[in-house]
């Protein structure tokens, strides 16, 4: 069963362009990682002010595995602390089990 981990976090709006640029010259290793199934990153556009992370992946186990791994510590080098102050308090991590999905069903 895959499962999600959403990272929902709050970035102050003087930081969103840089957050977002950040993202854009995001390290890349997470697609050639084992169990990976998919990423998005959501900008808020209504109802809420948290970006959030969505990742999918095949078992959490390979999410605990990349996690605590190189290619996570390296992928938030110096991106956290300064974009999401207190991230402590301004970032959540949300697990999730997929128990339905579709896709278009195109010829
Ligand atoms: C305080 C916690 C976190 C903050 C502030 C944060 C912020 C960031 C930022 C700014 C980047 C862009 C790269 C950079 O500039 O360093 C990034 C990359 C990423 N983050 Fe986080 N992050 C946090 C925790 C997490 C967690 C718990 C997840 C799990 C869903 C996650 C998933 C990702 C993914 C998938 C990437 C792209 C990695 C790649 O391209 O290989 N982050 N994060």
């Amino acid at each position: 069963m895959s499962v999600v981990k959403i990272n929902a976090i709050t970035v102050p709006k003087d930081k969103q362009e840089r957050f977002e640029e950040r993202f854009k010259g995001r390290a890349g290793a997470v697609e050639s990682t084992p169990g990976f199934e998919w990423f998005e990153l959501l900008r808020p556009v209504e109802g809420t002010d948290q970006y959030l992370v969505y990742t999918r992946w095949e078992s959490e186990e390979a999410y605990r595995v990349w996690e605590s791994g190189q290619d996570f510590a390296r992928a938030h080098e110096g991106g956290g602390s300064e974009l999401a102050p207190a991230a402590s308090n301004s970032s959540h991590l949300w697990s999730y089990e997929v128990i339905e999905s579709a896709a278009p069903d195109r010829p």
